[in-house]
């Protein structure tokens, strides 16, 4: 068995929360994750927004069609990426992974929710004073599972090729 992967097998979407906050050294290990992910020319163009004010994460869950949950999460990341650097979406995504992965590692479920492609990017962007150089990519609101619902995912076989591409 490995851990890590074990790991990464387990996580699923968490959308509905306990009401017991993430402890500070958690939300700490798993932003120094999220920092820790490749980046096209390791330009690192990121910011990462902790937001655990009450008030502050209802507004959220107002703005988003699909995220009405946030408004119950322990704390909720927003991670912003900076428009000048080409492939920030790119660099953004793979942080986003790595923090949820890492919240997955300490038992801390979390959703990703969109970001850029919403109406609501630049309304979250204002709300938490955000610089116009830089745009909502995601937004991951946590905490402990109060219920976990299991997606069907493809098998492996059905996805993958080697070598090169057969139909059928
Ligand atoms: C780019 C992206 C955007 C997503 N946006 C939302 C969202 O707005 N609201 C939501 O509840 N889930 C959202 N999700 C979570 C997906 O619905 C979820 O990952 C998918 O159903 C598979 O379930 P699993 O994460 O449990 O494997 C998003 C996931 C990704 C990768």
């Amino acid at each position: 068995m490995n851990v890590g992967t074990t790991i990464i097998k387990c996580r699923h979407s968490v959308r509905k929360f306990k009401p017991a906050p993430v402890e500070e050294n958690v939300i700490r290990d798993a932003l120094e994750c999220a920092r820790s992910a490749p980046t096209a020319m390791n330009l690192q163009p990121w910011l990462f927004g902790l937001v655990k004010d009450r008030a502050l994460l209802s507004r959220i869950a107002d703005l988003t069609d699909h995220g009405k949950f946030i408004s119950d999460a322990a704390v909720c990341f927003a991670i912003f990426g900076e428009k000048r650097a080409k492939y920030y979406l790119e660099d953004c995504c793979a942080a986003t992974e790595n923090l949820i992965l890492a919240l997955q590692s300490y038992g801390v479920g979390s959703c990703w929710v969109a970001g850029e492609k919403k109406g609501y990017a630049e309304e979250v962007r204002n709300l938490l004073g955000v610089p116009a150089t830089y745009t909502l990519v995601s937004l991951v609101p946590a905490g402990y599972p109060a219920d976990i619902s299991l997606q069907k995912k493809k098998d492996t076989d059905e996805i993958t090729f080697t070598d090169t591409y057969k139909a059928g």
